[in-house]
């Protein structure tokens, strides 16, 4: 009975864990509002970062004057895509009010997304911990 209790939460770890990373997604949103943490896509199984863009700017099309605002777009990347993605804007990551700027950032973990600025989850860590100790009392 004790066995197939660890058993079914083993159970429940390893999906959560192993198949489905979460990541907020969302497309040129003016805010980290309503859709930016709102909307939850279950990633492929071969996607293991949630991505994050912040840009600034008066875009999609350039105007002088125009007003500036931000696009903040989220989804579901791989480490590979997102070293590339960050090594790309690097140079266009100012911060600087006045210019158009963009930058990107990702992070490891189910929904850590959520905010903005960049500060990665430590959940994944926590389930590992308790996968490994719910495999010992499975194994004495
Ligand atoms: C990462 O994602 C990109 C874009 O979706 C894809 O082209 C690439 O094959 C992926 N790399 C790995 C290692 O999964």
């Amino acid at each position: 009975m004790d066995k197939l209790i660890i058993l079914s939460v083993l159970l429940v770890f390893f999906v959560s864990t192993v198949l489905g990373l979460e990541c907020y997604v969302c497309e040129n949103q003016e805010d980290n509002n309503e859709k930016c943490v709102k909307t939850i896509k279950n990633c492929d199984y071969n996607q293991d970062v949630c991505l994050t863009e912040i840009k600034w700017g008066s875009t999609p099309y350039w105007s002088q004057g125009a007003k500036k605002q931000y696009y903040i777009s989220k989804r579901c990347s791989n480490k590979t895509e997102c070293a590339t993605t960050r090594r790309r804007y690097m140079p266009l990551c100012t911060h600087i009010w006045y210019q158009d700027w963009v930058c990107s950032d990702c992070c490891l973990g189910d929904r850590c997304n959520y905010y903005i600025i960049s500060g990665s989850a430590t959940l994944k860590p926590v389930l590992i911990t308790l996968f490994g100790v719910l495999l010992l009392r499975l194994v004495l």
